[in-house]
């Protein structure tokens, strides 16, 4: 695991957004794994500067969503879809048709899981993954004791995650209970991993992954077991780091 520290939160994201679009430079049909929430806000800000004043090309790119809550339709304004293309899809070249997201609005959610691990296995896997971090040590909504092995599943929200979340809904009681999650096993495939990580909201779970212990408590931890994972955090989420 490689650490990149970052003065603020402007950094981090300049930092992960140069990453990005070397990878997309370099393969211009990379598989992009995406990440929802408050820190990739400005990541997404970046790519779209940077791809109106540089040109930088995601017509070929093909991007995997980590998550997508259960119940919301697709045009939902909480959906991860609706941020998706708020934040990034409209602001790029992206074509929608290649930008894929679980179906929470699904009848049938289970099958929604194996198709889209099957999707994601025809694409090729996942060049670059974008990761978050929850306050306890969530990876996409695989939250402290998911098994390390589980593909694309139905998550129920742990309580802390439900309110972590409520600040983007009228209250907590609409925010889902469930959603579908790309696994850890399907994280675990993915050819590089970057971590995200900004403010003091993060810094004690920040403490707890360096410690180093690989335990299905911390999520995030059974990355010490990837071969190519770098990690982009600010001195806030540093700040408890020994
Ligand atoms: C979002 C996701 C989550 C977030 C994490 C951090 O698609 O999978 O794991 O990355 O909850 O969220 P923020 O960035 O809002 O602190």
């Amino acid at each position: 695991m490689r650490l990149i520290e970052a003065a603020n939160y402007e950094e981090m994201c300049a930092k992960a957004a140069n990453i990005i679009i070397f990878q997309v430079k370099e393969k211009t049909d990379s598989v992009l794994g995406l990440a929802t929430g408050s820190t990739m806000m400005g990541v997404y800000k970046q790519l779209v500067e940077d791809h109106r004043q540089n040109g930088t090309s995601y017509r070929n790119v093909r991007t995997v969503n980590l998550d997508e809550y259960i119940g919301l339709a697709p045009d939902h304004p909480n959906s991860y879809r609706y941020y998706m293309n708020q934040y990034l899809f409209s602001h790029i070249d992206i074509p929608l048709s290649q930008t894929y997201i679980p179906n929470g609005a699904s009848s049938d959610v289970e099958a929604e899981c194996q198709r889209y691990e099957q999707l994601i296995e025809s694409l090729g896997g996942i060049d670059l993954q974008i990761l978050g971090i929850g306050r306890n040590g969530h990876i996409g909504f695989n939250e402290p004791g998911t098994p390390f092995s589980v593909p694309t599943h139905v998550v129920e929200l742990a309580p802390s995650t439900r309110q972590a979340n409520a600040r983007f809904f009228p209250s907590l009681e609409e925010v889902p209970r469930q959603a579908i999650t790309m696994g850890i096993a399907t994280i675990m495939k993915s050819r590089h991993i970057l971590l995200l990580a900004s403010g003091t909201a993060k810094a004690a779970i920040m403490a707890k992954l360096f410690e180093e212990t690989v335990t299905t408590d911390v999520p995030a931890s059974v990355l010490h077991t990837h071969p190519n994972v770098t990690v982009i955090a600010d001195q806030e989420a540093l700040s408890l780091v020994p």
